[in-house]
């Protein structure tokens, strides 16, 4: 991803200014111990206004990732309000990315979630594609195992969790892939470094189920719903790793990516190596709700005005 631009405005903890002057100090609970819970936002660019995505999933997933780690959050509608005036004060003109944090900003020493104060923080910055959504991703199984729910919860989104999902995209960056799939500690696949996954199977689309230690994505949710509006059949279940090379297609989805069809896995490519039917209906079907073409979605955005 691009930094963001020095001059944009961030909020930290009840002040706006210049992302550059939001310094927190270096012996911050969150720095040293990874305690902080995080969300992705996309804004899209209508051609008059920003619309940000199913902005208030996105912050009842952190207040109640919040709370599972022992952090307090603002309030849901506080974060949506502070959400909008970030991208209205930096009067994006694009399409564009939020990250709002919750973080343990106390500085006593020790890695405990009691008894430390928490803040938050929000900034935003322009982006276009994470993953190229148009050419066709090479994956590969990574080495790496994903954090098992019970060491550090995938679903919660905690920042220092990421550092798993760091070890397996620079493991499949040195060796030439674009992107890793993570397996669990059983052996089943799980998830990008930062996606979910879709695999297509005689007609139908399956991605691992809940307790597959995968972060429950809110673009997984999107991209089910649109499987059901658009008469598709779709299976949350385990998902075994061979099943990745026998796959009619598959295809990433996320904030980050949006829908990202997959080349080939392990140098198995997956059907003819080109993007499939289905693949090609769901990316077409989520381009059309993220810019506002579908009315039936029209309750997904958030119009910034
Ligand atoms: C590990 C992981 N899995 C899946 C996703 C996709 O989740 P969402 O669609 O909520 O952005 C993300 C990105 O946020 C992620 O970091």
């Amino acid at each position: 991803m691009t930094s963001p631009v020095n001059t944009s405005l961030a909020y930290l903890d009840g002040a706006w200014k210049p992302l550059t002057e939001c310094l927190i100090p270096i012996n911050t609970h969150a720095l040293q111990y990874g305690t902080g819970v995080f969300e992705g936002i996309r804004g899209y660019w209508s051609g008059n206004h920003v619309n940000l995505l199913l902005l208030r999933q996105h912050f009842e997933r952190l207040a109640r990732n919040a709370a599972m780690l022992l952090m307090k959050s603002p309030s849901v509608d506080d974060m949506c309000h502070l959400a909008i005036d970030c991208v209205a004060r930096n009067q994006h003109r694009q399409n564009v990315y939020l990250r709002p944090v919750v973080y343990k900003k106390g500085t006593s020493l020790g890695p405990v979630l009691v008894n430390v104060p928490d803040g938050f923080m929000c900034y935003s910055q322009p982006l276009g594609d994470y993953l190229d959504t148009g050419k066709g991703l090479k994956l590969c199984v990574s080495s790496w195992r994903r954090l098992p729910d019970n060491c550090i919860p995938t679903r919660s989104k905690a920042t220092g969790g990421y550092l798993n999902s760091a070890l397996a995209k620079s493991e499949a960056v040195m060796n030439g892939y674009d992107e890793a799939i993570f397996l669990n500690d059983r052996g089943q696949v799980c998830e990008g470094s930062a996606e979910n996954i879709f695999l297509v199977r005689g007609g139908t689309l399956i991605t691992p189920d809940n307790t597959a230690d995968i972060l429950e994505g809110i673009t997984r949710a999107a991209v089910l719903r649109l499987a059901k509006d658009l008469g598709l059949a779709a299976e949350t279940r385990p998902v075994a790793r061979t099943e990745l090379y026998i796959a009619d297609e598959i295809f990433l989805v996320g904030t980050g990516c949006q829908v990202s069809y997959v080349r080939s896995v392990d140098q198995r490519t997956i059907g003819d190596g080109n993007r499939g039917p289905l693949s090609a209906r769901i990316q077409q079907a989520y381009e059309d709700a993220v810019y506002g073409r579908t009315p039936a979605y029209a309750d997904w955005l958030t119009t910034v005005v």
